[in-house]
């Protein structure tokens, strides 16, 4: 069999796409909360009342102009404000994951639900009392909890205060909240992820085609500060108990070149250097990669350095590389007519794979290669930490039960179970598998609830209107048989 035992099977949410309670018991906002709901082709925006206190809408990513407050305005809906009511329901849906048999799960603890603005000196004690109790839980069900320490959620406070992670002063803040976070659940948390798919800043540059030098300085100095905060993080947990484990956590997709033709396979290789190596190679390896020069002299990016900096990333490598994988993607130095669009996905169109409903290849094979690939490059052990199929769920009532028959899911997953089997046996040390959003909730991309990745179906749709309740899919019992059998069963 090869699954190991103690294979860490479970699942993974994120605090903004799961929680809600966005304003209760001292939380903080962040982005996300002022965040309106979009579709696959229409995009989500962030919403303010400028100096003059007129409504606007701005791009997601817009700076707060001067003046100018963020509010959520009357004709918009902002699905994170209540998402899926984990603040509430997490014992409930502990409960479910529990019964499909979940070893770990993935979640991450909200900074501004603890910082409500990030600038605070003490934490707020109904956010640490929030996440010991659940932590606690978990553990009584037998379930490690594996935390992410931010999930694209930073206090919209530090925006105001500082400006962001464009600031150095940002790692300070964080540093203050990671130690907290370290200090207060010493025992019951061993797993941590310092910042969820860092490598997102630089992909996202090249998707939303923001690619001036000045972008580019922007988005590098800024992953400095962060590589830096997540390089303090990992050396503070394991100052605080030399049993955590701290890993990173980079977004995966494979890259492939469209053809033969030299020029496409070294762009596609430059591609994977700077949307994904790049990141990994300095949380692993402590240091910034050779190809990293040739990164920057292509925008003129000169990054600000003090003089211990490079240190700070040498002693602050991480135990275990984790990582998310949906998709893949192609690349090509040629003209091609047959493209692909939808969040993150971009590109020519891969003649030998199918496209899920919201346009993402459906890659099993390219998991067993990142996985290989990966395992090469870095020699520790490896987590796939995000997987799973986006799809369109219909609850039908049978024999006066609710029910979600979801055969595509089961067969998205089953395939990428086997990619993770075959690259094991090939020698691959993975410890665990946790597929994106265990129970549905709030799509980071484009703010739908219609596109669901749950075992468990939250009744939610996208203009705020269900009871919440939770049912079991079918993947539900595929899952549970896949884990008791420890992946015999698929
Ligand atoms: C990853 C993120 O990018 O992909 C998650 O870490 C996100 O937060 C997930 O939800 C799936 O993307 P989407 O757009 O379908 O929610």
């Amino acid at each position: 069999m090869a699954f190991p035992e103690g294979f860490l099977w479970g699942g993974a949410v994120s605090a903004g796409q799961y929680e809600g309670g966005w304003n209760e018991d001292g939380r903080g906002p962040c982005r996300m909360d002022y965040t309106t709901g979009g579709t696959r082709t229409s995009p989500r925006f962030v919403t303010y009342v400028d100096a003059e206190g007129k409504p606007v809408k701005a791009g997601r990513e817009a700076p707060l102009p001067a003046g100018a407050r963020w509010a959520s305005l009357d004709d918009c809906y902002y699905p994170n404000q209540v998402a899926v009511d984990g603040y509430h329901r997490w014992r409930e849906d502990v409960d479910l994951f529990a019964e499909m048999g979940f070893k770990v799960f993935r979640m991450s603890i909200g900074w501004s639900r603890l910082f409500p603005t990030g600038t605070e000196a003490e934490p707020n004690r109904a956010g640490v009392e929030f996440y010991r109790e659940m932590f606690t839980y978990m553990r009584e069900k037998g379930i490690e909890p594996l935390v992410t320490l931010m999930h694209f959620d930073t206090p919209l406070g530090l925006d105001e205060a500082c400006g962001g992670w464009g600031n150095r002063e940002l790692i300070d803040h964080f540093v203050r909240f990671v130690t907290t976070c370290f200090l207060e659940y010493k025992g019951l948390v061993h797993y941590w992820l310092t910042i969820n798919e860092i490598n997102n800043a630089l992909s996202l540059i090249d998707f939303l085609g923001n690619a001036s030098d000045e972008g580019y300085q922007a988005t590098y100095q800024l992953l400095h500060h962060q590589f830096l905060a997540s390089a303090k993080a990992v050396q503070i947990g394991h100052a605080i108990d030399a049993d955590n484990k701290v890993g990173c956590m980079i977004a995966s997709a494979a890259t492939y070149p469209h053809t033969c033709d030299p020029a496409d396979i070294l762009a596609a290789e430059h591609k994977r250097q700077e949307n994904a190596y790049y990141c990994g190679d300095v949380q692993v390896f402590g240091a910034y990669p050779t190809y990293a020069k040739r990164l920057w002299d292509a925008h003129d990016v000169h990054i600000k350095m003090e003089e211990t900096d490079l240190d700070v990333l040498a002693e602050g490598v991480v135990d275990f590389y984790t990582f998310s994988y949906y998709n893949s993607n192609v690349v090509t130095t040629h003209e091609v007519t047959d493209t692909v669009g939808g969040n993150f996905q971009v590109g020519a169109r891969n003649e030998y794979l199918t496209y899920s409903d919201w346009g993402w290849a459906m890659d099993p094979m390219g998991l067993q290669w990142q996985l290989e690939v990966l395992y090469d490059r870095y020699q520790i052990p490896l987590m796939v930490v995000e997987n799973g199929l986006g799809a369109f769920d219909e609850v039908v009532e049978e024999a006066g039960e609710k029910r979600v028959h979801d055969p595509y899911r089961i067969d998205y997953l089953r395939q990428h179970v086997r990619a993770m089997e075959t690259a094991i046996a090939n020698g691959v040390d993975l410890w665990g598998y946790t597929p994106w959003g265990c129970v549905d909730l709030v799509s980071m991309g484009t703010g739908e609830m219609r596109k669901r990745y749950g075992f468990v179906y939250v009744d939610m749709d996208d203009e705020g209107k269900g009871t919440l309740d939770r049912c079991r899919k079918d993947s539900f019992w595929w899952y549970q048989r896949c884990i008791a059998s420890n992946g015999a069963e698929l």
